[in-house]
């Protein structure tokens, strides 16, 4: 049998922590023949928490879960990771700005990346989860210079499962028909949610819902008034209907990002942040969603999709907001 696969989630004692753990370990992450070593990371305050999941780890007797340990030491949770999920993240709390929050995290995702850099196994993924979720990465990446940027990506994945239900759901169609849809720009309020490019049982969608809601402008309506800020802001409504962010539907899109880089896709489409070389003109260097393939060795971006007026418009305006994340942490001197 092949060696456990050392996977380091960190925030481990958090919501999302414990919604993650327990499916990694069962091997609903990396299949049912691949062996697993927890490295659970959290500060100081949240370790109980974490000790608590490790005990519930225990109890499941998962036939593929090796080893769990704990540490408040990135150095020591680091060590020899094959796959790291960045889950801990600094929350924005009432009145904090911008350039707060991006400090605040600049300090977490700052030292993790020279941590990662430093003690992580030479062929290193991390999954940045934790918002702002693509800046952070960007941090975690410029902080390791000696770990490729392609092994650094942002979870825009749980944006694109969200859009992929809103789209089934209004064409009364199986989830599981719909193909082709695209997560653009940033994990935030500003992502721009395409399905132009997108199928439902092989039919264009853009077919579909002119069917739907009437030819013309009327289907573009219902995109840009109700499909887009309901994907968008999907969250907020989590977070008012429950009482609490999502953490169950974060975790499985964590699982199926990091299932699908390390396993394939198949040739089928999904979206995930990666850092730019460039494509579609999104500047070098920033962590930006597009459309993403995965042959089991990491995400290779889409190119060549049709993006027409309207769409440009959305992705340069989700481009603006990382460019100006970027540029503040700069400030910073972070990066
Ligand atoms: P949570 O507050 O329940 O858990 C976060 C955990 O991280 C806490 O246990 C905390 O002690 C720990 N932590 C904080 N700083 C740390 C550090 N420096 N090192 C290690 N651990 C640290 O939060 P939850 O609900 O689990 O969410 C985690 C993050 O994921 C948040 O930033 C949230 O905004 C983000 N998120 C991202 C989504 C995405 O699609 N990209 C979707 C949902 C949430």
């Amino acid at each position: 049998t092949a060696p456990a696969t050392t996977v380091t989630v960190t925030g481990a004692g958090g919501q999302i922590g414990y919604a993650l753990l327990f499916r990694i370990a069962a091997g609903a992450m990396l299949g049912a023949d691949r062996a697993v070593r927890l490295r659970l990371l959290e500060i100081p305050q949240g370790l109980k928490s974490a000790e608590g999941a490790a005990l519930e780890l225990q109890d499941c007797a998962f036939p593929l879960l090796q080893d769990v340990e704990i540490s408040a030491d990135p150095r020591v949770a680091f060590d020899g990771a094959e796959i790291a999920l960045l889950v801990g993240a600094r929350p924005r709390t009432a009145g904090m700005e911008r350039a707060d929050l991006l400090a605040a995290n600049a300090g977490i995702f700052g030292p993790q990346g020279a941590a990662l850099n430093e003690v992580a196994a030479a062929g290193i993924r991390v999954l940045t989860v934790g918002n702002p979720a693509n800046t952070n990465a960007l941090i975690a990446s410029a902080s390791a210079p000696d770990i490729p940027a392609d092994r650094f990506t942002a979870l825009t994945r749980l944006d694109h499962d969200r859009a992929v239900a809103q789209l089934a759901a209004a064409l009364d169609a199986p989830v599981g028909e719909v193909a082709g849809v695209t997560i653009w720009g940033n994990h935030s309020a500003t992502q721009f949610p395409d399905v132009a490019h997108a199928t439902v049982a092989g039919r264009p969608a853009p077919e579909l819902l002119a069917e739907r809601f009437g030819g013309g402008d009327a289907a573009t309506a219902w995109l840009d008034g109700e499909f887009i800020p309901r994907v968008a802001q999907r969250g907020a409504e989590i977070i008012s209907v429950r009482g609490s962010s999502s953490a169950a539907s974060a975790a499985n899109a964590a699982i199926s990002h990091v299932r699908d880089e390390q396993l394939g896709t198949d040739g089928r489409r999904t979206s995930a942040a990666v850092v730019s070389t460039g494509w579609y003109g999104v500047p070098e260097g920033l962590v930006c969603s597009f459309p993403v393939t995965s042959d089991g060795d990491g995400y290779r971006v889409v190119d060549g999709l049709s993006l027409d007026a309207r769409g440009r418009a959305r992705l340069d305006a989700s481009v603006a907001e990382l460019v100006a994340e970027r540029d503040a942490v700069r400030e910073l001197g972070v990066i």
